[in-house]
């Protein structure tokens, strides 16, 4: 086998055996959870699958679902729905996973997906749910939420920084291929 095949699947092994670890300890961090109160959010059950899955493919024209299954299924994910008059409007799902930084190991979580229902939207549900949501963070000792957002989507961008999050940087190829997106950071600590 030449070097470089062997330092490409080096590499390769490397990215996977990292991946491995972070999906542990965010798993870990998950099953230490503490719920605390929130008016008509709710963690995801599996009948409210297809309402929710409804919402996403509302909110993200092609764009695939699968992640959004993928995450309601696993255990270190944090995925939250919100409720008006018992119906389900919205939802938004979180992945926690551990830090290193200068100031020792800390929790960090990322918004991996938020929409609200095409009918329910500038009626404040999105805040709603962020705010109940970040609360729940903050008693769990997360230090920062990061997410990514694509440039052009103003209404979420302005959703996120009324709420306290701040744009860091521009990244290429995370949001979807050949797509540029914010990422944004509201510290909690
Ligand atoms: C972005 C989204 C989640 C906002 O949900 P929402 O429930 O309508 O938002 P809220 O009513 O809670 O609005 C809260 C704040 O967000 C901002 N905002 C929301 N919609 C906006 C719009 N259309 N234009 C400008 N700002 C907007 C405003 O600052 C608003 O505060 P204000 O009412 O005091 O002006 C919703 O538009 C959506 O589901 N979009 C499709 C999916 C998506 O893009 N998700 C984000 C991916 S990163």
């Amino acid at each position: 086998m030449g070097i470089t095949k062997m330092h490409d699947r080096l590499v390769t092994y490397l990215m996977s055996l990292k991946k491995l670890l972070l999906d542990t300890a965010g798993n870990f961090l998950v099953r230490q959870w503490k719920s605390i109160e929130k008016k008509d959010i709710l963690s995801i059950e599996d009948s409210m699958l297809p309402e929710v899955l409804r919402i996403h493919d509302e909110g993200f024209e092609n764009q695939s679902s699968d992640n959004l299954i993928k995450y309601s299924k696993n255990s270190g994910s944090i995925f939250y729905i919100i409720k008006s008059n018992d119906r389900i409007v919205g939802y938004c799902t979180y992945y926690l996973k551990p830090n290193l930084s200068l100031k020792g190991l800390e929790k960090q979580s990322v918004i991996s997906s938020i929409a609200i229902d095409r009918n329910f939207r500038d009626r404040g549900f999105a805040e709603r749910l962020l705010r109940s949501t970040i609360k729940e963070m903050k008693v769990n000792g997360v230090s920062s939420i990061l997410l990514y957002v694509n440039v052009d989507n103003h209404p979420a961008i302005q959703l996120y920084e009324k709420i306290g999050f701040r744009i860091i940087k521009q990244v290429e190829d995370i949001c979807g291929q050949k797509e540029s997106c914010h990422e944004m950071e509201l510290k909690l600590v």
